[in-house]
C-alpha cells in the first residue's frame, strides 16, 4: 500500500498566519502540523509516501523532510497548482500508486489514540482482503462543517453527504482514507461539484454504490483533532502539550516510530535526535531510543 499526505489549500481561514507559511508547517506545539498526518502513514506501515502541496510551499517542505530516508521512508513530491479538490489527489498521484491500493491523509488531520495502530493495520488489512474502500467515522458536535456518514443500526454505512445542512448523523468523516487498486480510474469519472470541487465524498460515494464502502468508528478511545480555525489550532497544540507532559510519551515522534518500526537502527536515530539540539523534542528522542534499547 501507498500513502498520500495531501498538504495543498489556500489557508485562508488562518489569515494572516498562513499568507506566508504554508497551515500544515504550522508548529502544533512542538512539531510541525504535516508530522501528525505522516506519523499517522507510519503507524500504518506505509513508507511509499507522495506528499502533495502548493507550487509555492513545496521548497519549504522538501527542506524539512527531504526525500524521508532518514525515518526509512521513501518521501517524493508533486504540486497541486490550485485547491481543485481533495479527490484531485489521485489524479496527480495517478502515477505514484501505478495501480497499488492507497491510503490518503490529509496534512492537516491530527489522530491520536491507543487503538489507532491496531485499526490502521485493520483497515490496511480489510482493503487489501477485501478491496473497495475503509473510511473513518467519528462523533463530533458540528457535523454540518465535515462529510457526515449515516450508519444503519448494525453499524453499516449506508450514505456520506458533504456538508449537509441537516445533518442525519453526528459522525463526521474524518481526513484519513483507505482505497483498493481501482481509486484512480474512479477519481478519473469525477466531475467538479458546485464549489468547483472533485469531491471525496463524490468518490467515497461510488464505492458506496458499488457496495465496497466501510466505515470504522473511531470511538470514544480515538482523538480527532481539528485544526481550521486560530482555536482548534491552539486548543491542538494544548492537546497535545498536556498529553505529552502527563504520559511521557510523544505524539508523532517520526524518529521513534521508525526506530519502533524497525526501518532505522539506534545509532541512525541517535544521530537524528543531535540533529535536534537541545529541544524539548531532542531530549524526548533520546530518552526514547534509550528505553527502546534496554528494552532490548
Ligand atoms: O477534515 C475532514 C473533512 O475534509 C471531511 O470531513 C470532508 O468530507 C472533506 O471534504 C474535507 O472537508 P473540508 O472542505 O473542510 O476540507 P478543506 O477544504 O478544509 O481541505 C482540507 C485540507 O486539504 C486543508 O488542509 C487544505 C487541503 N486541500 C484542500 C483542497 C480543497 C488541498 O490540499 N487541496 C485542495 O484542493
Amino acid at each position: 500500500m501507498k500513502g498520500i499526505v495531501l498538504a495543498g489549500g489556500a489557508g485562508t481561514r488562518l489569515h494572516p498566519v498562513t499568507r506566508a507559511v504554508s497551515k500544515q508547517l504550522l508548529p502544533v506545539y512542538d512539531k510541525p502540523m504535516i508530522y501528525y498526518p505522516i506519523s499517522v502513514l507510519m503507524l500504518a506501515g506505509i513508507r511509499d509516501i507522495l506528499l502533495i502541496t502548493t507550487p509555492h510551499d513545496q521548497d519549504q517542505f522538501t527542506r524539512l523532510l527531504g526525500d524521508g530516508s532518514q525515518w526509512g521512508l521513501n518521501l517524493t513530491y508533486a504540486v497541486q497548482a490550485s485547491p481543485d479538490g481533495l479527490a484531485q489527489a489521485f489524479l496527480i498521484g495517478a502515477d505514484h500508486l501505478s495501480g497499488d491500493p492507497a491510503a490518503l491523509v490529509l496534512g492537516d488531520n491530527i489522530f491520536f489514540g491507543a487503538g489507532l495502530a491496531g485499526q490502521l493495520a485493520d483497515a490496511v488489512a480489510d482493503v487489501r482482503r477485501d478491496a473497495g474502500c475503509s473510511l473513518f467515522g467519528y462523533p463530533v458536535s458540528d457535523p454540518e462543517r465535515y462529510g457526515v456518514a449515516v450508519v444503519d443500526a448494525d453499524g453499516r454505512l449506508v450514505d456520506i453527504e458533504e456538508k449537509p445542512e441537516q445533518p442525519r448523523s453526528s459522525l463526521a468523516v474524518t481526513g484519513l482514507y483507505f482505497y483498493d487498486g481501482q481509486v484512480v480510474d474512479r477519481a478519473r469519472t469525477l466531475t467538479p461539484s458546485a464549489r468547483g470541487e472533485l469531491e471525496i465524498t463524490d468518490l467515497n460515494r461510488l464505492y458506496l454504490d458499488a457496495g465496497e464502502a466501510r466505515l470504522v468508528d473511531l470511538g470514544r478511545g480515538t482523538a480527532w483533532l481539528d485544526t481550521g480555525t486560530q482555536d482548534s489550532l491552539m486548543e491542538a497544540g494544548q492537546f497535545v502539550q498536556v498529553l505529552q507532559h502527563r504520559q511521557g510519551v510523544a505524539i508523532a515522534c517520526l524518529e521513534e516510530i521508525a526506530l519502533h518500526n524497525e526501518w532505522i537502527s539506534p545509532e541512525q536515530s541517535l544521530a537524528l535526535a543531535d540533529e535536534m539540539g537541545s529541544s524539548s523534542y531532542g531530549v524526548y528522542l533520546r530518552r526514547a531510543i534509550n528505553a527502546f534499547v534496554e528494552q532490548g
